[in-house]
């Protein structure tokens, strides 16, 4: 059966191989781009379902046709559950192999586009995993761009869940220290002591439990960059300490008295208003001034609603790959729904939100019935200050006010009218169609 199969298939002019064995196939198609493999279910090696998953698994993934006798008949199913194209029942005829194959080939070009396509939307929108295309994140890109390869300290300021950690490993890669370490500092997950030993490092017996000397993050750092994560957070002491490293580039370990040097580039960031926080004492105003040489301000995501359907897609697609569920999207009203939710978690919610939709939906398709209440609800956000913002259209403007009034008037046509001074028969027909868009 291969000889004939191939025989018959370099005649149409394609270039086959054939193996006996399914792991030798998947060994070649490891090896080399492929574009459409034609299997038989039962197999020595592994087994015909096993190769059809581990072959669609793959990046640029060949098309996957299935050879099954009658008796075999929901393996072939199976195997197309699990991302095959077809299958052939056998006894066929070379005819259908002919079209089958035809087939499966030009949906092959048709993934290939598409996936090429996906990949310069990418390229264009995305920067070292950061995903954006809102104008005040394109500015941090470049912004990015231009700081990271110089040594100068930055201070990443925004609410939590906007990517302050992103921002910063985006810094390191492509900062000139690229190859060496990325030491991040949570500075909140340990007391005082502990942090100031962490950091700096400790001398035997400088303190109970220290019973060896100890290099601290500093010194691991050394050529690298270290970010400090919650720098708000740290007490007077080690901000202390802190400040004589970005003067000097010196510290002393725990318990020592040798002073010590390093090459560190030093990033920080903190979801507080460290201006206030120098204000009111809590923070020291030279280590502010040290930190705050550049800052790159994260802004919210509801500032920049039209990073959400990319961020979304970015995450769902993610999720699904690492959960092998299989390819699945947003449905608009599922989307309108991300796009006028406030997001006070900011992009990590986003995330969460996805991931919960993602294992939840039955089908292949989030719809607004997946998204936790929060996000389903539509309150009435119809302040002047948030449309200046979005800068919608005055018809969207409209919808969210008419929308909102009726809700709040218990969905009394009548006394809508009255108020918005139109009259009934005006209100009818915006509300009908307010319905039909999946407003109301
Ligand atoms: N623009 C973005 N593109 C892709 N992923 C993002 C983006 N912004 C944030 N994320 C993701 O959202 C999550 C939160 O981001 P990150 O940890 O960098 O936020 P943070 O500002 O440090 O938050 P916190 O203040 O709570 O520590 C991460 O999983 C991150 O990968
Ligand atoms: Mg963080």
């Amino acid at each position: 059966m291969t000889e004939i199969l191939e025989r018959f298939l370099v005649q149409r002019g394609h270039l086959v191989q054939t193996f006996q064995r399914a792991d030798d196939a998947l060994a070649h198609v490891r090896k080399q781009a492929v574009d459409l493999v034609l299997t038989d279910i039962l197999l020595s090696g592994m087994s015909g379902l096993k190769l059809v998953q581990a072959l669609r698994d793959r990046p640029d993934p060949p098309q996957v046709i299935i050879m099954t006798a009658l008796e075999e008949i929901n393996d072939a199913v199976e195997a197309m559950r699990l991302g095959a194209f077809h299958y052939l029942l056998k006894p066929f005829n070379m005819g259908e192999v002919r079209i089958v194959i035809d087939k499966a080939l030009e949906r092959r070009r048709l993934e290939r586009e598409v996936s090429e396509l996906r990949h310069e939307v990418e390229q264009r929108y995305e920067f070292a995993n950061i995903i954006a295309k809102s104008q005040r994140m394109l500015a941090i890109f470049d912004l990015i761009r231009r700081v990271a390869p110089t040594n100068a300290t930055v201070l990443i300021t925004g609410s939590s869940g906007t990517g302050k950690e992103l921002v910063a490993r985006a810094l390191h890669v492509h900062s000139l220290r690229r190859r060496e370490p990325f030491v991040s500092v949570n500075c909140t997950a340990l007391p005082e002591t502990l942090l100031e030993s962490e950091l700096f490092g400790h001398v035997r017996g400088s303190f109970t439990g220290a019973i060896a000397d100890k290099r601290g993050l500093f010194e691991e750092a050394d050529g690298g960059t270290v970010f400090l994560d919650e720098i708000g957070e740290i007490s007077p002491l080690l901000q202390q300490r802190l400040l004589r490293v970005l003067q000097e580039r010196e510290f002393f370990r725990v318990g020592e008295s040798t002073v010590r040097s390093v090459d560190v580039r030093i990033l920080a960031a903190t979801n507080r208003n460290l201006h206030e926080e120098v204000k009111s004492g809590r923070f020291r105003e030279d280590l502010f001034y040290r930190l705050h040489v550049v800052n790159i301000h994260l802004p919210d995501l509801q500032e920049r609603r039209e990073d959400i359907p990319l961020l979304a897609d970015h995450f769902l697609r993610r999720i699904c790959r690492e959960n092998s569920l299989g390819e699945k999207t947003i449905w608009p009203d599922a989307l309108e729904r991300l796009m006028s939710h406030d997001w006070p978690g900011n992009v990590r919610e986003l995330e969460n939100v996805l991931e919960r939709a993602a294992v939840l939906t039955r089908g292949s398709a989030i719809t607004a019935d997946d998204l936790p209440l929060e996000v389903r609800e539509r309150g009435p956000r119809v302040h002047i200050a948030d449309a200046l913002k979005e800068r919608i259209t005055l018809e969207e403007l409209e919808r969210r006010y008419i929308v909102a009034l009726f809700e709040s008037l218990g969905r009394s046509r009548t006394k809508a009218a009255s108020v918005l001074g139109i009259d009934r028969k005006t209100l009818y027909r915006k509300l009908m169609k307010y319905r039909a868009e999946g407003h109301l």
